[in-house]
């Protein structure tokens, strides 16, 4: 199950319209796909119209109103399935009770998460959060559970604090957590002939590089006219051009997290001007010397090869002319069985 976290704190840059369509275009690929609205104003809500029922159904406050009683939820209870592949857990205004329950307790940020590791939510290839605009309780608990932070930008100024405002959130987590979800942006409300988008484009890619996905988001009359009906687009209008803008953002952001989630190509170097040859061998090559993990020579006396590896921490050393040393540059060492030590280093 990947999770994917909509978040920013700027309010009206597009975090409802991405979390509902982009859930859509994950259940229209054929993926078991849960919606999840994290914010009491309850767009998304209204965006499935599920306003007149969201007040006597269960919503996601229950997730935390259970923790808060130590009762057990009604998952059943808890997530509409009126769609194909495409479920939906609603908000309501009492979801700012949340925080004032639990905002000050500790480990309130880990809830959601929590709940979503049940074995009920197996079920679910992806989960796609829609969070409040602000970095409070609820867009942490949705930044906690997320393999992926998606966040929407439209073309004000603004939207840079908003950049900032989730790098801050994230490295936080990552201190507190260890987590450290992909984060992508991407750009709302979108009008290509216009030369003011083009600079914040600009602007925003020298700013964020490949972090900006390339797909935008146009502007589009029926997107909104999508959300007041209570439809996905691909209920509302299958063949407009948000609906493809919307299938080329999903794919965008698949590919860009399975390449980085899968293959992470990290560079190992070592100083070592008077070498003959350099191998760089560890647990990811199961210690063998090869062809592959041979280091080339730079002109500066260093020595460098890539090695690809997926998320995981690595123990490695390096032999140069058959003698094996760990890395001097990596303070990160543990003893290994042979009286001597590894490097570690973790991707
Ligand atoms: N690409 C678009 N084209 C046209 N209208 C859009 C587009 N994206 C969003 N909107 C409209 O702009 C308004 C704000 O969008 P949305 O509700 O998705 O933003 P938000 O970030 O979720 O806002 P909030 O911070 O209040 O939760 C809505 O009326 C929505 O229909
Ligand atoms: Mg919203």
């Amino acid at each position: 199950m990947k999770v994917i976290s909509i978040a920013n704190q700027k309010g009206g840059c597009g975090k409802t319209t991405l979390a509902v369509n982009i859930a859509a275009t994950l259940s229209n690929l054929g993926n078991e796909t849960l919606l999840i609205d994290l914010d009491p104003q309850a767009h998304a809500t209204f965006a499935l119209g599920l306003s007149g029922k969201s007040s006597e159904h269960k919503t996601s406050y229950d997730i935390f109103r259970s923790r808060f009683n130590k009762a057990d939820i009604d998952f059943d209870g808890l997530v509409i399935s009126d769609r194909e592949k495409l479920s939906f857990i609603p908000a309501n205004m009492m979801l700012s009770a949340a925080e004032i329950n639990l905002g000050g307790i500790d480990g309130a940020a880990a809830i959601l998460s929590q709940t979503l590791a049940h074995p009920y939510f197996e079920k679910y290839a992806y989960v796609v959060i829609d969070s409040p605009p602000s970095f409070g309780f609820l867009t942490l608990n949705s930044m906690y559970a997320a393999d992926v932070i998606l966040v929407p930008m439209d073309l004000s100024y603004f939207a840079f604090n908003g950049i900032n405002g989730v790098y801050r959130v994230a490295s936080l987590l990552n201190r507190e957590t260890g987590r450290s979800p992909s984060i992508f942006f991407a750009m709302n409300l979108f009008d290509s002939r216009s030369n003011f988008a083009r600079k914040i484009e600009k602007d925003a890619r020298s700013k964020l590089g490949e972090y900006l996905l390339s797909t935008k988001i146009r502007s589009s009359v029926r997107l909104r006219e999508a959300a007041s009906e209570g439809k996905t687009i691909f209920e509302y209008a299958d063949e407009s051009p948000s609906a493809s803008d919307f299938i080329n953002l999903t794919c965008e952001i698949l590919v860009a997290e399975s390449k980085k989630t899968n293959a992470i190509m990290k560079e190992f170097m070592l100083h070592a001007p008077e070498a003959g040859a350099v191998y760089v061998l560890g647990d990811f090559n199961n210690w063998q010397k090869t062809e592959a993990n041979r280091l080339t020579k730079l002109e500066n006396g260093h020595w460098s090869g890539h090695v690809t590896l997926r998320r995981g921490k690595y123990r490695y050393k390096f032999l140069v002319d058959d003698e094996w040393i760990h890395d001097p540059e990596n303070r990160k060492v543990s003893a290994n069985g042979y009286g001597t030590h590894d490097s570690i280093v973790k991707v």
